[in-house]
């Protein structure tokens, strides 16, 4: 087994649809105690669509803060790769972030072949269509998880260049700290010397800011979290009574993370024919749908260091507190 097949999220099941994963993960998430949902069930076309509007809420400094570093250390992060440029961006949402860097290769006159791995057809297309505004740069999509988006974009990286892995927006930080370092040892042993990763992530800051970040005055980060429940509604049949559930985010600080829960309002069973269950819920028992860990800037090289990466140098926007990480594959 491969270190990507160990850390793979494809179903259990060879040949298993995603709804037949998504059933499964949710029968098994929803009769655990606590209940839980995983983050990246989150991301269907309305999820994909709602975190964009999330992305412009003046509560939520990551997607300006992490835009700001690329265009400021744009020329360092050129600098770093080979021409043709070869990328693999994981979880690249609507695209805007590899624009960047998109155009400042255009203003350079270089071409470059983009691999985009996203779990969202959504996000996916969304993403093709940003960056096909630059001729130059060619897009292979990998609608998949990350592991198995990761093993088919390796498979067709040319032999003879190098390549930079992006995984940026702190999506790493939906990872727990076990499952963080696990991948990024997979990332790294799917890499080959001289290849490298630029990794984002959100530092710690105020409490109240990391609230405000995960459950804005709009309620569009609590729309984003009880859409889960209208995609189960839709994809699975279930019937989940969406004004029965409220969104409720919690800084847990000795484990430093944000963490997003689905709260229900009263005792009720929901029925879920598609995946073959009811479930019950007491008033108040709540649904665990993401963390979302922050990190000292530090800790990143840490943990980089732990799966094998060298250390290539850090950037930091301190308005939104968050950093770009340039790391060597082992
Ligand atoms: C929080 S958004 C961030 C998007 C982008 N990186 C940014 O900074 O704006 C996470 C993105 O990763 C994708 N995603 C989440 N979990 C995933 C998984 N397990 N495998 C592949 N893609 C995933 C989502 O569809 C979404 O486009």
């Amino acid at each position: 087994m491969t270190a990507l097949e160990a850390v793979s999220d494809r179903p259990a099941t060879t040949g298993a649809s995603h709804d037949e994963a998504l059933a499964r993960d949710v029968v098994e998430g929803l009769t655990s105690r606590p209940k839980r949902l995983a983050a990246k069930y989150h991301y269907d076309a309305l999820g994909s669509q709602l975190f964009e509007a999330i992305c412009e809420l003046p509560w939520y400094p990551i997607t300006r803060g992490e835009s700001a570093l690329l265009r400021r250390e744009s020329a360092a992060i050129l600098g770093r790769l080979d021409d043709p440029a070869t990328l693999v961006e994981l979880g690249g949402g609507n695209g805007e972030k590899l624009a960047i860097l998109a155009a400042g290769l255009a203003e350079q006159g270089r071409a470059a072949t983009v691999h985009l791995i996203d779990i969202s057809e959504t996000a996916l297309a969304r993403a093709s269509r940003t960056v096909a505004g630059y001729p130059s740069v060619a897009v292979r999509g990998h609608c998949a998880p990350y592991a198995d988006g990761l093993r088919a974009a390796v498979g067709e990286l040319p032999p003879d260049r190098a390549a930079m892995v992006l995984f940026l927006g702190s999506n790493i930080g939906n990872l727990a700290p076990d499952e963080a370092d696990r991948f990024l040892a997979a990332i790294g042993a799917a890499l080959r010397p001289g290849d490298s990763l630029l990794l984002g992530t959100d530092l710690v800051k105020p409490e109240e800011d990391l609230l405000l970040a995960y459950d804005d005055p709009l309620g569009v980060t609590a729309a984003f979290n009880r859409n889960l429940l209208v995609r189960l509604n839709r994809e699975l049949d279930a019937d989940f009574d969406i004004e029965q559930f409220t969104h409720r985010v919690v800084w847990n600080a000795r484990e430093s993370c944000v963490e997003s829960y689905l709260v229900s309002r009263a005792e009720q069973t929901v029925c879920i024919p598609a995946a073959g269950c009811c479930v019950r819920f007491a008033a108040g028992e709540t649904i665990w749908t993401e963390s979302s860990y922050k990190y000292r800037a530090d800790a990143v090289v840490d943990m980089a260091a732990r799966a094998g990466f060298a250390y290539g140098a850090q950037w930091i926007e301190p308005d939104a507190a968050f950093a770009l990480t340039l790391l060597d594959a082992p």
